[in-house]
């Protein structure tokens, strides 16, 4: 590749790299229903699809899309190297196509699949046996190539730029709303270069902080409050994540105090990514910080979570959590102290797991801002 060529999506190595996990699972392909996932194998961003991806066909003359009439012209432009089918009913049509060409045994995605949908597969699936499997692709996208690393870059330069602008414009101060700041906020980071909001943004003040996912309301900033932002921006299809907690003029002791605590956390949290850490194991890192002040209980959530095509996706970071990080895996990391009724801090970042240390992509600096 040229150096000046932007890296692009490679889908077909995408699914090369699905086809292994489909023989150790035992299947002879793969009938993926789920929007994103089909996304992530072949660009394709209509919302009727599904796709069979063949486990022994690596010429692809068996990985067969399916979507309908109104798509036509887009399939073409966004998956010019594979076969598409059009059919209203695009999953049920692939099924009858894959009993025709004697696939054998067809993986369905058993997490996305309702029973309703499984009852018209099997009115379909002549001389097929149709088997569940879970979390498969799921499995292939925690890990991020260049080219979705650098959508993720994107995203979150998108949102600290909004930010800065934001708080250096004065739009943070007393008299103002946080509806008022959230959809100004949006807005800046549209201006630079988001091609949507991430989720809906959180724009918390004073005892509404205390809310780990309040909504904006008509609720007026004063002096002495935390604000709480929580917002992300989306570039190509990819998410940013990233929360920061300001506070209005000086900040009272307990402020400065739980501030303190909450990036003392965040910070154990982010030094514990590395290829090979249980997850459950980074949780805890972060959250043993805030249990050894007695705050334990007002950490009322999870550390963090994977992000990529979309806001949440594996791997969890909790204290349940069973899965294990690799290089190149992008998770947040975003512990919080919440006194109901007085007012709350979460510290957020989002970063990608590296052998030498985790890259950080929200640059936000994370030091007390004392603003308005
Ligand atoms: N606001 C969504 C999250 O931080 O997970
Ligand atoms: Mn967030
Ligand atoms: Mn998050």
């Amino acid at each position: 590749m040229p150096a000046h060529a932007a890296p692009r999506p490679d889908h077909a190595s995408r699914r090369a790299a699905l086809r292994a996990l489909l023989v150790e699972a035992g299947v002879d392909a793969l009938l993926v229903t789920d929007l994103v996932n089909i996304r992530y194998l072949t660009g394709f961003t209509g919302s009727n699809a599904a796709l069979v991806v063949d486990a022994w066909d690596g010429a692809e003359d068996r990985t067969l899309l399916c979507t309908d009439g109104r798509y036509i012209t887009q399939v073409q432009l966004q998956v010019p190297d594979l076969r598409a089918e059009i059919a209203r009913a695009s999953a049920p049509r692939l099924v009858e196509l894959a009993g025709e060409w004697k696939m054998g045994r067809l993986g369905f995605e058993s997490h996305v699949v309702t029973v309703a949908q499984h009852q018209g597969f099997e009115g379909q699936a002549t001389g097929l046996e149709l088997a569940p499997v879970s979390g498969l692709v799921e499995q292939l996208r925690m890990v991020k190539d260049d080219y979705e690393i650098g959508r993720l870059r994107a995203a979150c330069a998108a949102a600290d730029a909004a930010l800065a602008q934001l708080l250096e414009r004065g739009s943070v101060r007393p008299g103002r709303t946080e509806r008022q700041i959230a959809r100004e906020l949006e807005w800046l980071m549209f201006e630079h270069g988001a091609d949507a909001v991430a989720f809906e943004t959180i724009v918390a003040a004073g005892p509404n902080s205390a809310v780990p996912h309040h909504r904006p309301t008509d609720a007026v900033l004063a002096a002495g409050d935390f604000v709480k932002f929580d917002f992300g921006a989306v570039v190509g299809g990819y998410h940013s994540d990233m929360t920061r907690t300001v506070v209005l003029g000086e900040p009272a002791g307990w402020q400065r105090e739980v501030y303190d605590l909450v990036a003392a956390a965040q910070r154990a949290g982010r030094e514990a990514l590395r290829p090979g850490a249980a997850c459950a194991a980074v949780d805890a890192a972060a959250r043993g910080v805030i249990d050894a002040a007695g705050r334990g209980d007002l950490f009322v959530h999870g550390l963090g979570h994977g992000v990529g095509l979309q806001i949440h996706e594996a791997p969890g970071v909790a204290k349940t959590a069973t899965g294990t990080l690799l290089d190149g895996v992008a998770v947040t990391v975003e512990p919080g102290v919440y006194f109901p009724g007085r007012g709350g801090v979460r510290i957020e970042d989002t970063l990608v797991v590296r052998e030498g240390g985790p890259e950080l992509l929200t640059l936000t600096s994370k030091d007390l801002a004392v603003v308005g």
